[in-house]
């Protein structure tokens, strides 16, 4: 494996030698800037790591961590072990943040070590000087009870009450402050774990987690698989398992496990049908993650056990394309990996991509084209409102934090992308494309550019006479959504936009509106589509014909939200202040925020619920907010 990957290290130099992104030929001035800037980016190049693979690698880490809930530390050890890429190179850079670090060990022997000074978004480069043929290092380190990828809950967090729970989240750049390591998407690491935990708590990690083991406040991990550091990932709670099928089963507190269970039961016939269009399942078991509402995310797809928001557990399934997208991941993402976090696209693209396709597989044809019609609005008022560098899928984040750009831009941009090549060259060609295509960069990471390459020699040869490299280039480096682009439709929504039109006009009440079959899906659609601007009589009509200030479907529950702010319908203040302090999704709470901050009343009821909702929320949910409020 190790033989495998280097190789493939070279491999990938050598190639991202001759494939510089080519500049643009379409003649818009905005996007001929955009992408004639990009050209000074060294596109093999993290410029968001301090570490030096291409000189000594990390290819194995082995942890030994106590969780201390009452200090809000990890304590203990993590051993490196390391391969010269270069001959005599001896000189190993860490990416750290806000860890303290004891000592440094090569073979028991205490050695020096260097931590630099802190740089704000990307932590402190440790450098430790190795002994010539050193081959692994141990670094003794405690991290902060503020780390940025660490959440330590007090029991009143969690849905039992009983038991403090702490989860990690690595994605994008937080590894690194709950292990020295090279934190690196290019990197990739094998690893095992012994994590001590208080007595009657249960700890899972990414990795072979067994379902069985005793609560004797010790658990032992391996991940046998090399993954990027960003799908490194620990929780401890109060857990108990039940399985959903053969290789699929789901970890919650008590409280929360049948109601997961039922509510995920299809993940087994996902896992089945991706596995049977798009090639082996490398992971073995699939399980889900139940997280406390303050989780800052839908999923993260976190290998073996992807980590899930319990905002989703809507009791119809309606909300379960996100099991769909983290499990996709499992190919798309977490076998074959961005090199860098320009490269985000190549993850979030195709994976949304695979979520559409699965989706369709799972529920049918009616139901992915109503999501996908939603994802296209989404993007549509990311393209609106977002400056032209960051509608462009190969991002420049030079002097950026990646959190700091998240968007529908390499989600639903990518997927569309590749939703015109699969018509352009047919389903079945793309889908054997996909095949081939995970099976080639199996276990590696990749850049946007060395994917061009791939393009190249694959669909660019073979369909020559439907495809052109230039107008990929415009999907790949220039602004917006390229003309002629596949455009989503759903007949299901045909009859939402009648009745809404015919409401908004008088024709009819809104509870004569028949919303009997109407799906979350239609709701969300209906809702998202009323003009922005109602009249009280209007609001209060709706709010009185559907209960909607009382949905429990979290998705709905958001969208009518943001129509009572910009509206400032008061009846629905009580609900938002209580969603607002009760879920910490980012993506649910921050456009509630953005909407709330602009008007005076706004903000002042905006900060009281954010001061009360603080303790609670996740380190990223507070500095994605926290700026809305600053004088
Ligand atoms: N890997 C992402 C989450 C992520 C992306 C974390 C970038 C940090 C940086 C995950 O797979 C994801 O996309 N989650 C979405 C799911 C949705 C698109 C179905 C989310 O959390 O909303
Ligand atoms: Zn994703």
């Amino acid at each position: 494996m190790k033989i495998t990957y280097l190789t493939a290290i070279a491999a990938t130099a050598l190639l991202m030698a001759c494939t510089q992104p080519a500049p643009s030929t379409r003649n818009v001035a905005q996007s001929e800037q955009a992408s004639s800037k990009q050209q000074s980016i060294d596109v093999s190049k993290d410029y968001h790591s301090f570490a030096n693979p291409d000189e000594i690698i990390v290819t194995h880490i082995g942890l030994d961590l106590t969780a201390n809930f009452t200090d809000q530390q990890l304590i203990g050890t993590a051993t490196l072990d390391i391969e010269r890429v270069i001959e005599g190179e001896n000189t190993l850079i860490l990416d750290t943040r806000d860890i303290a670090i004891s000592s440094v060990h090569v073979n028991d022997v205490p050695i020096d070590w260097d931590l630099k000074p802190a740089q704000p978004e990307l932590g402190a480069a440790l450098h430790i000087e190795l002994p010539v043929g050193a081959e692994a290092v141990t670094i003794n380190y405690a991290t902060s009870p503020d780390a940025s990828g660490v959440q330590w809950l007090t029991p009143a967090q969690t849905a039992g009450k009983q038991h403090p729970f702490l989860f990690t989240q690595a994605q994008a750049v937080h590894a690194r402050s709950f292990i020295p390591l090279q934190d690196s998407p290019k990197v990739r690491v094998t690893y095992d774990a012994i994590i001590r935990t208080p007595l009657e708590l249960r700890a899972v990690m990414s990795a072979a987690n067994d379902p069985n083991a005793e609560r004797d406040g010790i658990y032992e991990f391996t991940m046998p698989q090399p993954i990027p550091s960003y799908l490194i990932a620990l929780a401890i709670g109060d857990l108990e398992f039940r399985a959903m099928g053969e290789r699929t089963g789901v970890y919650a507190e008590p409280s929360v496990l049948d109601a997961a269970a039922a509510e995920f039961e299809d993940t087994e016939s996902m896992l089945i049908a991706t596995k049977e269009k798009y090639g082996p399942y490398s992971w073995d078991r699939y399980d889900l993650l139940i997280l406390p509402p303050s989780f800052p995310f839908g999923g993260m797809e976190n290998p073996r056990l992807s980590f899930i928001t319990p905002t989703v557990i809507a009791g119809d399934k309606s909300l379960v394309a996100l099991i769909a997208h983290e499990l996709a991941h499992s190919w798309s993402g977490n076998t074959v990996t961005n090199a860098t976090w320009r490269d985000l696209w190549l993850n979030e693209g195709f994976t949304t991509y695979l979520t559409y396709r699965i989706m369709e597989m799972i529920y049918g044809t009616p139901r992915y084209k109503m999501e996908a019609v939603l994802g296209y609005q989404d993007l549509q008022n990311d393209i609106e409102s977002l400056p032209p560098n960051d509608q462009i899928l190969a991002i420049d984040l030079r002097g950026r934090n990646p959190d700091d750009v998240f968007s529908n831009i390499p989600y639903e941009k990518g997927a569309l992308f590749l939703r015109e090549l699969e018509q352009k060259v047919g389903r079945e060609n793309f889908d054997a494309f996909l095949v081939d295509y995970f099976k080639a960069f199996e276990f590696q990471s990749i850049t946007t550019d060395e994917f061009i390459a791939y393009l190249d020699k694959t669909l660019l040869s073979d369909f020559a006479d439907v495809l052109n490299r230039e107008r990929v280039m415009q999907w790949i480096f220039e602004p917006g959504i390229p003309e002629g682009a596949p455009v989503p439709e759903s007949d299901a929504f045909a009859k939402i936009d009648s009745a809404r039109s015919a409401w908004l006009e008088g024709e009819l009440n809104a509870s004569d509106i028949d919303t009997e079959q109407w799906t979350v899906h239609e709701w969300l659609y209906f809702l998202n589509n009323l003009p922005r601007s109602l009249d009280d009589t209007q609001l209060i009509e709706l709010d009185q014909s559907f209960s909607l200030t009382q949905s429990r479907n979290n998705e709905i529950a958001h969208s009518w939200l943001m129509i009572a702010v910009h509206n400032q319908y008061q009846p629905a203040y009580d609900r938002l202040f209580n969603y607002l302090t009760s879920i910490g999704r980012n993506k649910l709470v921050k456009p509630l925020y953005r909407e709330l901050v602009k008007t005076e009343e706004g903000k002042a009821f905006a900060k009281k619920a954010f001061e009360q909702a603080k303790p609670g929320y996740h380190p990223l949910t507070i500095k994605a907010n926290e700026g809305y409020f600053e004088d």
